[in-house]
């Protein structure tokens, strides 16, 4: 498979996909969504794939969030389309057949921490960092942190990383869970490469049926669904969905509030 946004590399069965726009820190535009759904759904149908590592390229960023410059010029509507098609990307990678291992290589910021979270395992390098900046943006998380992350960390601490928007190191997100381990930057794919080698040692069925296990464990709500926006404002969003509707906003503002 060909694509503008992904490199994809397959050796021995184990598939490396690289989200591949180190010039704007491989941010998630519609083109690297996209591209992410098709691949993730081509590489669980491949039977000769036994495992994926998803990385950046670079060694500065694994993935620094949505594409702020599209993020900047859409409207409430577009925004709710491009959280959707977000979310439905990730799942595929959520619920595939084999293990998914996120090789997280610098920055993992609100979709890049999203994606990351979606993956089975994560192994950080030394010089990673995470958050979900998107508050500080007006914005919630479109992609699902709202709901991985408190499954992963805890509620208490996500929602302090989800309302502060801050951004923690390496060793702060190994000892909260939200990774598995850190390792040296120079060894990060191959720490990766051994586990999804070691992983693919035990029979197919038995680690499909285990994923499938534990990925209902998250119970129906394991399908996140968060609405995202906009830039501008949840306002905005809601006097959009009642013009939609027909409905005069300062109308039924009088009507209902007073
Ligand atoms: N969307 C689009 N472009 C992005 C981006 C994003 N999320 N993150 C980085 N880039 C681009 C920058 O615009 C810059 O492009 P340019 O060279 O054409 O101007 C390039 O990537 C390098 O980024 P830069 O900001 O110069 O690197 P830095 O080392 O100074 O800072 C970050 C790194 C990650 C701290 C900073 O880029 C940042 O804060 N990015 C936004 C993170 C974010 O808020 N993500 C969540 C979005 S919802």
């Amino acid at each position: 498979m060909a694509f503008e946004t992904l490199l994809l590399e397959i050796t021995d069965g184990i598939a490396r996909l690289t989200v591949n726009r180190p010039d704007k820190l491989n941010a998630l535009n519609a083109t690297v969504i996209r591209e992410l759904g098709e691949a993730a759904g081509a590489l669980d149908a491949d039977r000769s794939v036994r495992g994926v590592i998803l990385t950046g390229a670079g060694s500065k960023a694994f993935v620094a969030g949505a594409d702020i410059t599209e993020l900047a010029s859409q409207d409430p509507m577009a925004g709710k389309a491009r959280s959707l098609a977000g979310q439905a990307a990730f799942r595929r990678f959520e619920t595939m057949s084999k293990p998914v291992v996120a090789a997280v290589n610098g920055f993992a910021l609100g979709g890049g921490c999203e994606l990351a979270m979606a993956c089975h395992m994560r192994l950080a390098s030394d010089n990673a960092k995470f958050g979900q900046p998107e508050v500080k943006l007006g914005l919630g998380p479109g992609y699902g942190g709202s709901v991985r992350l408190p499954r992963l960390v805890g509620r208490g601490r996500a929602l302090e990383l989800l309302l502060t928007g801050a951004t923690i190191d390496a060793q702060e997100a190994y000892r909260i869970g939200l990774v598995n381990r850190v390792v040296p930057a120079d060894q990060l794919l191959a720490e990766a490469e051994r586990l999804v080698r070691t992983i693919a040692e035990n029979a197919p069925l038995a680690v499909q049926i285990v994923l499938e296990a534990v990925d209902a464990c998250g119970g129906a709500d394991a399908d996140p669904a968060v609405f995202v926006c906009g830039p501008t404002s949840f306002v905005e969003a809601v006097v959009s969905l009642l013009g939609d509707a027909g409905l005069d906003p300062r109308t039924v503002r009088a009507e209902r509030f007073g």
